[in-house]
């Protein structure tokens, strides 16, 4: 696991967004695991800078979205297919025909769950899966006790994630309490992880996630069994970290033909 302390939430944002440019210029058909929420939000605005101004091309990735809510219409402006194509489909310029979101109006819920695992396989995997975390230490809508071995399924979100969420809704009780999300043995099986926090809000869950002992009551820290898993955060996310200055050592002296930025 490689963890980037930077100054600022802005840096978290350029850098991670670095990284994943880094994996569409080597690989243009590349598979984007897409992630919601203010988290990549910078991630977002960095690449779309780079499309805008030439240097990056997203036309030919496609992209699978990590959630979406159960029972949201379609069109509602916070069901999570319509927060992909607003904040990221259309300012990176990608293929809406390349890009999926869990289908939670499906009829059969489970069957649509199992046909999204399957379609991932069949893009051949995703190449680099972008996250948040939740001050809970989730990871996509897997709550903590989520087994590490989960595939997509449907969840139930927890109370404290409902309320976290309020902010995009304009009554709270209009959060849906269900979601469909990758599990975390489907995020794990993602080539490259990044994720991203930002903020003291943050501080407990990435301490746990990083350096705490491998528990489902932390789904974060599922990302300790990935083979290549980068965590990028701000200081004030970094506030709870007991190796902040290896990481800063080792940040600093990574060699040249490792940087991406
Ligand atoms: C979003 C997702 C969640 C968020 C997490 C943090 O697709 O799966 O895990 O990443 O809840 O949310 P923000 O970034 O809004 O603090």
């Amino acid at each position: 696991m490689e963890i980037i302390i930077l100054p600022t939430p802005e840096d978290v944002g350029r850098v991670a967004a670095a990284l994943i440019a880094r994996v569409v210029t080597d690989k243009p058909d590349a598979v984007l695991g897409l992630a919601t929420g203010s988290s990549p939000l910078d991630i977002y605005r960095s690449l779309a800078a780079r499309v805008a101004d030439g240097s990056l091309d997203v036309s030919q990735a496609s992209g699978f979205a990590l959630d979406e809510y159960v029972g949201i219409p379609l069109e509602h402006p916070e069901s999570y297919a319509a927060v992909i194509a607003r904040d990221v489909v259309e300012p990176l310029g990608m293929d809406p025909a390349r890009v999926r979101v869990p289908d939670g109006r499906a009829a059969d819920l489970e069957k649509a769950t199992r046909e999204y695992d399957e379609a991932i396989a069949l893009a051949g995997g995703v190449d680099i899966q972008i996250l948040g975390i939740g001050a809970n230490g989730h990871i996509g809508f897997n709550e903590p006790t989520s087994s590490f071995a989960s595939r997509t399924r449907i969840k139930t979100l927890a109370p404290s994630t409902r309320e976290a969420n309020a902010r995009f809704f304009d009554d709270p009780a209009d959060v849906p309490t269900h979601c469909l999300t990758q599990g975390l043995g489907t995020i794990l099986d993602a080539k490259r992880v990044v994720l991203v926090a930002q903020g003291s809000g943050k501080a407990a869950a990435i301490a746990r996630a990083v350096e705490g002992p491998l528990a489902a009551m932390c789904p974060g820290s599922a990302l300790q069994l990935h083979p290549h898993a980068t965590i990028v955060v701000d200081e004030a996310a970094a506030a709870q970290l007991t190796l902040t200055d290896y990481y800063k050592y080792t940040y600093a002296n990574k060699p040249e033909w490792q940087r991406f930025e």
